[in-house]
């Protein structure tokens, strides 16, 4: 069976989407290892009451990013991760650690990409007018938010909403997303 690591900085709520989905049979792959740089992580203690692995390795206890990032890789390959979903991972990945899992590595952002690469994209959306936002899964490459997409899904912005209500209705459909987006990606379709 693909086993596949979470990377995680925050609450991890994409985490136990995807982690849920493997454990009921949803997704055809086993959650091998859920890791986060922050050892604050809340996702830490979720990953731990859903009965998978955890590890913590934290970017402020390496001199620099290649030194993190091959923490990072060490403990990916001891879990044996086949494939790696990132989730609310808040590090910017360099194009050598990208090298080694490209092609089986995802994310999801919060915006229909192309659209608001980068940080605060439901604000973003707010100013620019928009009448629809939404998130996307796709595959990781070194240009960041910038990778094949794998799926979109995507909601209407009320004319009252703030950008903490539009992030949580876009939330919801994220955990409905990365689910279906990866385990499209694993049955090759
Ligand atoms: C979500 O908006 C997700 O799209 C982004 O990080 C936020 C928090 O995700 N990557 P989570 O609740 O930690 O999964």
């Amino acid at each position: 069976m693909v086993r596949v690591a979470i990377l995680i900085s925050g609450g991890g709520s994409n985490m136990v989407a995807l982690v849920r989905a493997m454990q009921s049979g949803t997704v055809a792959a086993d959650p091998a290892l859920v890791l986060s740089n922050d050892p604050d992580a809340g996702g830490l203690t979720k990953a731990a009451e859903l009965g998978v692995p955890t590890a913590v390795v934290d970017h402020r206890a390496y001199p620099d990013r290649p030194a993190f990032e091959d923490a990072l890789h060490a403990e990916l390959t001891a879990a044996g991760a086949d494939v790696i979903c990132l989730a609310g991972f808040m590090r910017i990945l360099t194009p050598g650690f990208v090298a080694r899992w490209e092609g089986r590595m995802l994310n999801i952002h919060p915006s229909l990409l192309p659209k608001y690469k980068g940080l605060h994209t439901h604000q973003r959306a707010l100013d620019a007018g928009d009448t629809e936002a939404g998130c996307t899964v796709h595959l990781v490459t070194a240009a960041l938010d910038d990778g094949p997409i794998l799926g979109k899904a995507r909601v209407p912005v009320l004319p009252d909403d703030t950008a903490e209500t539009l992030a949580a209705r876009v939330l919801v459909q994220e955990h409905q997303l990365y689910p279906a987006a990866l385990a499209r990606f694993l049955d090759g379709s």
